[in-house]
């Protein structure tokens, strides 16, 4: 049993945004996995880290004025923090952007290219003039070409689900600068899959590698052809630079996948392990990716297909999950229901959701949903009615009236059989990824535990003359049980295990296919395991999500208060309040609260300062229309000088609205 020698993933999170409860059901899935493979006594590894490359986050960190490593070593801080709370218990936790994974990276790329898999050749992309780059198309907007939708990005319309080429978009500005797009002509770099489809046919189609339906999807995929696949990126990109190719760099999704060899190899340098031994192309471990089933086409296709071409092994198999709903629809901001794991960490007991998530788990690609009234329900009785019940039962009797021993002998060596018999059956949902049907068993030896002690009723035994070896029998009985149940339940709930094993006074549990009940054994005073569920958080994790719309129009709502005295007309005429056009936003080094703004009001530019930064992303403003107050005199400012002043509402922080006039309205228009 113990000489598998297992190295498992989670698909990498991008470094450029939290983690929240959709990616939690993978993490919590292939934790679930790989706790259980160390459990049985496996050699198994488990390793993830951020994907930190890639045009969004090459944006955002410019948005927030710092490097892009800054923005990656900070996020993936948090990624971890959040990990651990959650107990993912990662043996590594890496990061794209690292030495392994550039070597990697042009290894596999260098290997490929020298066997011919890879072609280049000249491309027209949609070219950001103001900002000097190419645009994906999820920074382009315009109006929908078919149903005229406004706001719609580069490739499809979220309104009536037409997709399109950018060109088609009608009124198309980049989301970047908001300047009108022009086409640029640039070499790419393309990586030749259709040299991989025999080997794809077979890799898709052998028994083990994929489920059913997702291999069926690939069939069709197949079927339609495999294009080349476009692997290189134009300067200025948040990535590594092609060996060969000065100011081209690997597209985010070229070194992603590496980013498990990568992590890997990190690890194996600490503990000096080797790494050939998994990744050679004759390697006899077992890799597995666990992943979500948005990214199959990479996973499934693509990386094997890489790791083919560049001479290492392809993967024993690759896991796909659904997407998790929430009360029955997708994750949603306004409802409150897109819930970042922090906010959930902040009100409730990680474990729940552990076990929740294992308890809808399957091997398939099913959604699945987190219902709050089912969670509250499931854990309470379960977890906290079921499992910890049976502890807290039994264990006042054994302190009270034992001294915290244990009876010498096992009363019911059968029930404790059929026990220890389930675990092969366990075992085998645990390695099938069945988790919801394994605590559907656990659950039913629970509730043959708690019947157990319904019928011996040892609270009416207690008080009986004469029978305290049959109390202390039954309620050693109960013990034993409960630590087979606790046994099978540390995959999902390693933090209830080892407060359980505390409690109980034993070491850590092994997957008990042979074990003896214990007998003449001092247990600690029972301490409560798991509480249940409160409601009252439920409520406050999904307030607090909620985009705070409400909260807002109360502050700005405040009674009418006049701020000076009455004033003259010609005391008003005297402002020139002027049609400015943004031409520019820009973050100000070394400023918290300041924007730097070019403004356009006719005929002449003018500098301006304004401190709205809490509330405004740069790319949100450039190109908008404002009013400015235009003779107010210029301003010096540790930064610069201020030539005028941009009129908003609102208190202050991000509660902060600029004034936009109507449409029509041009730059250089007087205000009156
Ligand atoms: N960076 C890529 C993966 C690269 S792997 C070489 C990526 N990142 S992600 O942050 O968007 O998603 C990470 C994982 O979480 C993916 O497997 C994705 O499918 C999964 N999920 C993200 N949202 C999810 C839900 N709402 N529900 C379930 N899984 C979800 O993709
Ligand atoms: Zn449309």
């Amino acid at each position: 049993m113990s000489d598998r020698k297992i190295l498992i993933t989670s698909a990498l999170p991008y470094a450029n945004g939290p983690i929240h409860l959709g990616h939690l059901v993978e993490y919590i899935q292939t934790d679930i996995w790989s706790r259980f493979q160390k459990q049985r006594g496996n050699q198994c590894y488990y390793v993830c880290a951020d994907d930190t490359h890639g045009t969004p986050i090459m944006l955002k960190a410019d948005r927030e004025g710092i490097k892009p490593e800054d923005l990656i070593a900070q996020v993936g801080q948090e990624h971890l923090s959040d990990f651990n709370e959650f107990n993912i218990q990662f043996d590594n936790y890496h990061s794209t952007h690292s030495a392994e994974n550039k070597h990697f990276s042009s290894l596999i790329y260098e290997r490929l290219r020298d066997e011919g898999h890879i072609t280049s050749r000249s491309i027209t992309q949609a070219y950001d003039p103001v900002k000097e780059m190419f645009l994906p198309d999820r920074f382009i907007k315009g109006d929908c070409p078919k149903c005229d939708a406004k706001e719609q990005y580069g490739d499809n319309c979220e309104v009536c689900g037409a997709t399109y080429s950018h060109t088609e978009l009608k009124n198309a500005i980049s989301a970047v600068s908001g300047e009108k797009p022009i086409e640029k002509d640039s070499v790419h770099y393309f990586f030749k899959l259709a040299d991989f489809n025999d080997m794809l046919k077979t890799w898709t189609t052998t028994e083990g590698h994929l489920q059913t339906e997702v291999s069926n999807k690939l069939a069709e995929w197949l079927e339609d052809g495999l294009k080349e696949w476009d692997i290189s990126r134009d300067a200025p990109y948040f990535g590594f630079e092609i060996p060969d190719a000065p100011g081209k760099y690997f597209y985010v999704w070229l070194d992603a996948p590496i980013g498990y060899m990568a992590s890997f190899k990190n690890f194996c340098t600490k503990q000096n392990l080797d790494f050939d031994e998994f990744w050679a192309k004759d390697s006899n471990t077992e890799l597995y990716h666990f992943i979500g089933k948005d990214i199959i086409y990479f996973h499934a296709l693509f990386w094997p297909a890489m790791l083919n071409g560049a001479g290492f092994r392809t993967p024993s198999a690759v896991f796909a999950h659904g997407f998790l709903t929430v009360n029955g629809e997708k994750m949603s901001k306004s409802r409150g229901t897109f819930i970042k794991a922090r906010t959930y960490l902040d009100h409730l007991n990680p474990e729940y959701l552990r076990y929740y998530f294992a308890a809808k788990l399957s091997a398939g690609v099913d959604d699945i949903d987190l219902n709050f009234e089912d969670f509250s329900q499931r854990v309470n009785s379960d977890l906290v009615g079921k499992v910890v019940n049976i502890a807290s039962r039994c264990s006042g009797f054994i302190k009270k009236r034992f001294d915290g021993q244990l009876s010498a002998h096992c009363s019911e060596p059968e029930l404790f059989q059929q026990f220890i018999v389930a675990n092969e059956e366990i075992a085998a949902l645990y390695e099938a990824r069945e988790y919801g049907k394994a605590m559907r068993e656990i659950m039913a030896l629970a509730d043959k535990a708690n019947q157990y002690i319904d019928e011996k009723k040892p609270w009416l035994i207690a008080k009986e003359e004469g029978k305290d070896q049959e109390l202390h029998d039954i309620c050693s009985m109960g013990i034993n049980l409960f630590r087979l149940l606790i046994a099978y339940l540390k995959p999902v709930l390693p933090q209830l295990a080892l407060e359980s094993e505390d409690f109980l006074n034993i070491p850590e549990q092994v997957w008990p296919s042979a074990s003896e009940p214990l007998t003449n054994h001092i247990i600690k005073p029972f301490k409560a395991l798991m509480t249940r569920v409160d409601e009252t958080k439920v409520a406050a994790i999904v307030e607090e999500s909620k985009e705070n719309l409400a909260k807002i129009s109360e502050l700005a709502v405040k009674k009418f208060e006049p701020i000076s005295d009455e004033i003259e007309f010609d005391d008003f005429a005297k402002i020139d309040f002027r049609i400015a056009k943004i031409i520019k936003a820009e973050h100000v080094k070394g400023a918290d609260k300041l924007l730097q703004l070019t403004v356009d009001i006719g005929d002449e530019t003018r500098n301006v300062f304004a401190g709205i930064k809490s509330a405004y992303n740069p790319e949100d403003l450039q190109g908008k229309l404002t009013v400015v107050v235009a003779n107010l005199k210029p301003r010096k400012m540790k930064f610069g000088i201020s030539e005028g002043m941009v009129l908003a509402a609102g208190p202050g922080g991000k509660d902060l609205w600029v004034l936009h006039p109507d449409d029509g309205a041009v730059a250089g228009m007087r205000v009156k």
